[in-house]
């Protein structure tokens, strides 16, 4: 079991990237960061402070490695205090790390269905496709559900998943594998197993009610008991499927739950105009969508609201009130032409956080990286059909979205999304020079360069890794400062 490996204090050494700040980009080349036993970063130099000390240039060859190896472990002890063991790893020049995703809205169960149901709109897709699916997750059907779970976990970390909120299904037993599979893998999870209890073709769904808040409390109980001390890498989040497969009184209970049990709330809002309609109908003393949610105690700060394509002005200022995320899923939105999210907008203007999800499967694919490429595209298209140059997002947008935004989004904004010290290192190390990327020599980092045509260049080839890249550049993948993929 991946959660329960120990983590040897190990000093990395490379190029660093991430986005502290929505729109802002940080690089630091040459920085030295050390992540303890606990998988926590407890020390960073950067490379003026590193360069000032030692000069590279005297130095060539492996040579120059070993010196910089023994220079950047001096500086270490020197202003660190001693270890009594710890590993180096350089990452080498055109490698970079990068914060590991965070997929913040993804149906595990539903991984068998990628690629299927191309133009069928929401509420058809999920009666034809996704309820007879969900509904086989039983525990006299344990081969299909470990082979599911299973490839949807190896999935996503050999993406550079390193956390991800998902949805299960409405059954407790098989979630709770789900979980120890996530555990098992070393993925940090939010496990939601489904609540809904409106379903004419599962009349068995309406007993739900009567057990969802027990099974709730029991699986936090079960993870508690299962993560590795000191370590939540394994959480239940709070999951009432969609306003118009819920009674209130469900919803009522599910809002209380989660106040009581401190928990973390998902759900689906507004993603489709058939959906928004029935949601009028079946809940008339609602002013809206998001009032059904509010009305419930459901929409807190640590709720995520799925699509959020179709908001009115009064819903995104109440979302914005709540400080509540929307996971934006473009792929899906396309692939079952549900619409295009004024993401920018709401970014920038409405002061919402983002973040990004595949939404597994109406969205047909598992990775963060072709999810942050599509919801730029998506943007262009919006900007192209409102004349509006505003409305197209920035590859920082992007970035930031696919991480601190995601890390804000599961309430985890102080713990991953970033390299700062506090931090738990979940992180993915990017090779630029294998996959299908090519790459002139012009377009390479090397030692010579000055700071600003590094960052220059480093710019242009996060540009390449988003748009030509895929899951080959990702060559490794940390969670909690352990290794989880290596390929
Ligand atoms: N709305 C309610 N359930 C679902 C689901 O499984 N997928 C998507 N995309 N939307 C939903
Ligand atoms: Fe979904």
């Amino acid at each position: 079991m991946k959660a329960v490996e120990t983590i040897p204090y190990t000093l990395y050494k490379g190029t660093f990237i991430d986005t502290p700040e929505l729109g802002e980009l940080r690089i630091r080349f040459n920085c030295l960061v050390g992540v303890n036993q606990q998988g926590v970063i407890d020390f960073i130099k950067e490379q003026d402070q590193i360069t000032a000390k030692y000069d590279w240039k005297q130095y060539t060859g492996r040579y120059k490695h070993e010196k910089e190896r023994e220079a950047d472990i001096q500086m270490f002890l020197d202003n660190h205090g001693r270890e009594n063991y710890f590993n180096y790893i350089k990452i080498e020049d055109n490698k970079f790390i990068f914060p590991g995703f965070i997929d913040t809205h993804i149906h595990s169960s539903q991984y068998p269905n990628v690629g299927i149901g191309l133009n069928i709109q929401l509420l058809d897709w999920l009666k034809i496709y996704t309820f007879p699916l969900e509904n086989s997750f039983k525990m006299d059907n344990l081969q299909l559900v470990n082979d599911i779970y299973t490839k949807i976990i190896k999935k996503t970390l050999g993406c550079g998943t390193t956390c991800a909120s998902y949805f299960t299904t409405i059954d407790n037993e098989t979630s709770k594998i789900f979980g120890d599979l996530l555990l098992s893998f070393g993925q940090r999870g939010f496990v939601g197993k489904v609540c809904m209890n409106h379903n004419d073709d599962y009349p068995e769904y309406q007993q739900e009610e009567k057990h969802c808040v027990e099974d709730i409390k029991h699986l936090k109980q079960y993870f508690d008991s299962k993560n590795p001390d000191n370590e939540d890498l394994v959480k239940p989040i709070i999951t009432p499927r969609f306003a118009p497969v819920c009674s209130r009184s469900l919803l009522t209970k599910l809002g209380k739950l989660s106040q009581d049990e401190k928990l973390p709330i998902q759900t689906h809002i507004s993603e489709n105009k058939g959906e928004i309609d029935l949601v009028k109908k079946l809940f008339p003393e609602c002013s809206n969508y998001a009032n059904v949610y509010d009305n419930h105690n459901l929409l807190q700060e640590s709720t995520i609201l799925a699509h959020a394509i179709h908001l009115s002005k009064e819903e995104c200022k109440l979302i914005k009130e709540k400080n509540c995320s929307i996971s934006h899923c473009p792929t899906s939105n396309t692939f079952i032409a549900s619409g295009e999210a004024p993401v920018k907008k709401y970014l920038y203007h409405d002061k919402i956080n983002v973040s990004l999800g595949t939404d597994i499967s109406g969205g047909w694919d598992p990775s963060i990286l072709s999810i942050i490429r599509q919801s730029i595209l998506v943007s262009h298209h919006l900007s192209m059909k409102s004349g509006n140059n505003f409305d197209k997002l920035s590859l920082n947008d992007g970035l930031f979205m696919s991480t601190q935004g995601g890390a804000i989004a599961v309430g985890l904004q102080e713990t991953i999304g970033t390299f700062d010290i506090g931090k738990r290192f979940d992180s993915q190390v990017i090779d630029l020079q294998t996959g299908n990327l090519d790459l002139f020599h012009w377009q390479l980092v090397n030692d010579d360069d000055n700071n600003d045509d590094k960052k220059l260049k480093m710019l242009n080839l996060l540009n390449k890794w988003v748009f030509c890249g895929d899951d080959r550049n990702c060559s490794s993948v940390f969670v909690n400062g352990r290794k989880v993929v290596s390929k």
